[in-house]
């Protein structure tokens, strides 16, 4: 018996990719499926599929973004469809015109699809709730809340490179009260059944109730390395901090900056997976991000496969 979430049809297929939670094992296990043969159109000499032809996808980016803007809009044109990047600085949300008013205007050019990344947690949710019927909504960000994208290119690079959930440690570390990363991505591996997941940070940076998501919390962070599979790390999010959580970037690289050191308490063959955008010297020393050990960059080039299946599962295509 399907369960309602606003993203899925009443018979439980996907219509809009708002988050990661209200979605089952068998959802997310579709989406890394249905990426696999997307990752091969990256190597062919003619890059495209034509799945999504004739349609209109709008990436509506309120945030700034490097990755995820420019993967959507790579993996919309791999699959044909006409794509229309709003510059929001130069649209008329800067002259006061409101959310809700300028994705009316969208709806009435006949846009098919949005992409929405947004400094407001919910705001993907809103714009799926008022969004006329066969328009697709996906969420590439929201405020802390989510970002499921990066959660399936996350589960999609562990499942490469480990093949399996059901006996990995997973340790996430550093600021994880601010991310939609780390929300995100403890959904995707606790509902497919990952049985160590643990959080690693200052206090001051962990959300009290974290446990209640089924993951195990560390203060010290090579302590919570220990013997673990895969190490995600996080960037400190300034813009989102009110007051002074941290003395500094230079103590917190100390305690929870990911060194050769602390990284050699984890298993040897751990991979070490970031995001993005990575601040070199305070989250990740240099020579790890760079090293034998680092899936940074694959981490991105996975990302187009992800979010071209995201698209075609959207549309049903
Ligand atoms: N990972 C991520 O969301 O990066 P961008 O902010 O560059 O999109």
């Amino acid at each position: 018996m399907p369960t309602y979430h606003p993203q899925l049809t009443a018979d439980g297929q996907l219509k809009h990719l708002l988050s990661i939670d209200g979605l089952s094992r068998a959802h997310i296990e579709r989406l890394l499926e249905a990426a696999d043969p997307f990752v091969s159109v990256g190597d062919r000499e003619v890059k495209k599929v034509p799945l999504l032809r004739g349609k209109s996808v709008f990436n509506l980016f309120f945030e700034n973004s490097t990755r995820t803007r420019t993967t959507f809009e790579i993996a919309a044109k791999r699959l044909s469809a006409d794509v229309i990047n709003l510059n929001i600085g130069a649209s008329s949300t800067a002259k006061g015109e409101s959310l809700l008013d300028t994705l009316a205007n969208l709806v009435a050019m006949n846009a098919d699809m949005f992409v929405v990344r947004h400094s407001e947690s919910g705001a993907p949710f809103l714009i799926a709730q008022h969004a006329k019927s066969g328009v697709a909504v996906i969420n590439a960000g929201d405020g802390r809340h989510a970002h499921p994208t990066q959660a399936l290119l996350d589960m999609y690079t562990i499942r490469h490179y480990k093949k399996s959930f059901h006996n990995l440690s997973v340790a996430i570390v550093g600021d994880i009260l601010h991310s939609r990363v780390a929300r995100s991505g403890i959904h995707a591996l606790t509902t497919l059944g990952c049985p160590d997941v643990r959080v690693i940070g200052p206090k001051t940076l962990i959300p009290t109730d974290v446990h209640r998501m089924g993951v195990s919390v560390h203060h010290d962070m090579a302590r919570g390395l220990e013997g673990c599979d895969v190490v995600m790390m996080l960037r400190l999010q300034n813009e989102r901090m009110n007051g002074a959580l941290l003395p500094s970037a230079h103590e917190f690289f100390k305690s929870y900056g990911l060194t050769a050191q602390k990284l050699a308490r984890a298993k040897p063959n751990a991979i070490v997976m970031h995001p993005g955008p990575m601040n070199r010297g305070v989250e990740i020393d240099s020579p790890i991000a760079d090293g034998q050990q680092s899936v940074i960059l694959p981490q991105v080039t996975f990302g187009i496969a992800v979010r071209m299946a995201v698209m075609a599962s959207v549309v049903g295509a």
